[in-house]
């Protein structure tokens, strides 16, 4: 039988005080809170309760039912049946169970209920015993040439200290960032943004930045727990860069008729190859036609038989977005006759350097040979003319060597 009167009340007795008592089964029952990773083992009791029934010879049986008590995580608090002190027996983890909602039970010794029934929540007080924590390696995009000020992503750790407390509340910073180029900032709720202007694929040669990131609790303010992770920000590419021609020169026997020309862009898949080469009439001298070798190369065949001479040919190269540089591609062709190989008295700079004063000698006795049958002047030419290039290279190259040659 449940003895039910406003008049009778179970009081609740916080700590040794009498001051802190209240009548738990006439009142609302303020939580009693408890810290986290303190020791409340050792004392006598961290509540009491007392029914007005009791009358001090053990007439009450005291029990408490609930999670932390009679049900799993079982026995985290106890009770004394006849004292009515409640402790607790471990130690508490605020991030395993942050509040316990005990039934206070009271019955006489025959069983029957004394009290109605009353609950007594024990909330587990947030100590910062948690770091951040970054997950994975968090990853963003952001085009090249992006102002400054763009938001590429937000970073994001885990704290597991209590939401809404300082203990978990982050502050985000860079503490590094590869390769060194100092192009991202981060605000300090984990944005990343462009710092620098200037954000260039080709020209930083870099498609990747790499950032180690730090987080820290309480907001960031000093003593609060740190966690660090990793960033990549992938640079997409932009079609900044259009193709241009590899070389601006070249040279043609007058017994051949094509030459090839060989474009490059710096940009990636799809702002790159297959060019489209295609020739501009207007300035271009002599007859061409130009046909696709492969992505980055075409085949300029003439036309016409070519005189020896000079002629300039202009292309628009197009990438494979059809972009092409607003102004045309310039090429020269020498067309010359050629001896034994030897092409146009040699432009072919990187062999020619090879040869020494002997070379020389022996190369224009050799052409004086071949060529006894025609025309003396043309020969002497000729020859001052080839004699005055091999003799400007060699000295060019001299120069450079000597350039370089250690101090
Ligand atoms: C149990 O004991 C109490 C107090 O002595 C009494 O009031 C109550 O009637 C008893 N209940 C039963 C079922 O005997
Ligand atoms: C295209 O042809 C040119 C000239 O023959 C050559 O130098 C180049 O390596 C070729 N490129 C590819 C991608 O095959």
């Amino acid at each position: 039988m449940t003895r039910v009167s406003p008049a009778v009340c179970v009081w609740l007795l916080f700590g040794l005080q009498a001051v802190a008592a209240v009548k738990a089964h006439c009142f609302l029952v303020p939580p009693k809170k408890l810290m986290e990773n303190v020791d409340y083992t050792k004392q006598e009791h961290v509540a009491r309760i007392h029914s007005d029934f009791d009358d001090g010879n053990g007439n009450i049986v005291y029990s408490l039912e609930g999670k932390g008590a009679n049900q799993n995580p079982f026995n985290v608090f106890v009770v004394n049946p006849r004292s009515g002190h409640i402790r607790v027996t471990k130690i508490l983890d605020r991030e395993f169970m942050d509040s316990y909602m005990l039934t206070i039970v009271t019955r006489y010794k025959n069983g029957s209920l004394a009290e109605s029934n009353f609950d007594l929540r024990v909330q587990v007080v947030d100590d910062n015993d948690n770091s951040p924590v970054f997950q994975d390696i968090q990853t963003g995009v952001v085009n090249e040439g992006s102002p400054v000020g763009t938001t590429v992503m937000r970073v994001i750790a885990t704290d597991d200290d209590e939401r809404g407390n300082r203990n978990s509340q982050i502050a985000y910073h860079i503490i590094d960032q590869t390769p060194a180029h100092d192009m991202f900032e981060m605000s300090k709720s984990g944005y990343i943004l462009v710092k620098n202007s200037g954000l260039d694929r080709e020209f930083q040669k870099t498609d990747q930045y790499v950032l180690t990131v730090r987080g820290q609790d309480l907001n960031g303010e000093p003593g609060g727990n740190t966690g660090t992770g990793t960033v990549t920000i992938d640079i997409l590419d932009v079609n900044d860069n259009c193709p241009v021609l590899t070389t601006d020169f070249h040279t043609m026997c007058t017994t051949d008729v094509s030459v090839i020309v060989n474009a490059e862009d710096k940009d990636s898949y799809p702002n790159r190859p297959p060019f489209d080469f295609v020739i501009i009439p207007e300035g271009t001298q002599g007859k061409w036609q130009v046909n696709p070798l492969n992505d980055t190369a075409a085949s300029l065949n003439a036309q016409e038989s070519m005189w020896p001479g000079f002629y300039e040919v202009k292309f628009v190269v197009r990438d494979k977005q059809g972009e092409a540089c607003p102004d045309p591609q310039k090429v020269t062709v020498e067309v010359c006759t050629c001896v034994d190989g030897v092409v146009c008295g040699k432009r072919a700079t990187s062999k020619k350097s090879e040869f020494g004063p002997l070379g020389i000698g022996l190369l224009v006795l050799g052409l004086l040979l071949l060529l006894r049958k025609y025309d003396v002047m043309l020969i002497l030419m000729k020859w001052a003319k080839t004699f005055y290039t091999f003799a400007v290279l060699t000295t060019i190259t001299r120069q450079v060597e000597f350039s370089r040659s250690p101090v």
